[in-house]
């Protein structure tokens, strides 16, 4: 025989209503949906598991298909309205911001520019990363003072970036390269300038696995730093092709 006891309604009752709940839940924190339109997500040129022990495969999940994907979709929610900001290369639309109307300009600035920069960001990370190539090598050593001096400062300039923000390394269209920091989801290509290489220091890149450990993320993150494809980005920009 089976009594219902009230300390079982009760945990019967919580249960129903966790039971309830969950579907909302999962719902909540579900991959953005793939909304349609001009902008798109390239997938992940290696496995999210890739960058362990560096970049936990979980983060490689969640970063991309929930905090990227989000920008994305934004975007094409924007561009229902806007579709101009979606006819015009991306580095020029973000140059441009100053052109767009009111109502979109904030918005395409954090999520144009988000999505500017996680595309980078995917790229230029890898298992297996090598080391730069020698013309690299020769670029870093004369505007940055040698590799080993530029993770210093880039490391030193991330954990500087007070919330959320991005450190980079910029390249014009000689080879010259410099270290810049902005907020949020900006980018130097709002003013005009090219990345060759960054890292987003949000804390939703590195909180599962470093928690408030901004500066043990920043030191291990150069160890998924995928060389070959920063030269290929290097040799573009000089070329006058290198886009986000
Ligand atoms: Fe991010």
């Amino acid at each position: 025989m089976h009594f219902v006891t009230r300390r079982n309604l009760l945990a019967t009752t919580a249960g129903l209503a966790a039971a309830a709940l969950t579907p909302r839940i999962l719902v909540a924190q579900a991959p953005a949906p793939a909304a349609a339109g001009p902008f798109k997500r390239d997938p992940l040129p290696y496995p999210a598991n890739a960058l362990e022990p560096h970049i936990d495969s979980k983060t490689m999940e969640i970063h991309p298909e929930r905090h990227h994907a989000a920008y994305v979709a934004n975007l094409n929610t924007i561009a229902k309205d806007h579709p101009e900001i979606a006819q015009k290369p991306i580095p020029e639309v973000l140059a441009k911001l100053g052109e767009l109307p009111d109502a979109i300009r904030t918005p395409v600035r954090n999520n144009l520019g988000g999505h500017a920069n996680h595309t980078m960001f995917w790229q230029i990370m890898g298992p297996g990363g090598g080391k730069p190539s020698d013309d690299m090598a020769a670029a870093i050593d004369r505007d940055l003072g040698g590799l080993e001096k530029l993770q210093t400062d880039f490391s030193a300039a991330g954990l500087r970036v007070f919330g959320s923000g991005w450190v980079f390394v910029t390249v014009d269209g000689a080879g010259k390269l410099a270290l810049e920091t902005r907020p949020n989801q900006d980018t130097p290509m709002m003013d005009g300038k090219r990345v060759l290489l960054g890292n987003d220091v949000w804390e939703h890149a590195y909180y599962l696995s470093y928690q408030n450990r901004r500066a043990d993320y920043l030191k291990a993150w150069w160890n998924v730093v995928n060389w070959g494809r920063v030269g290929e980005r290097y040799a573009a920009a000089k070329a006058g092709t290198l886009g986000v």
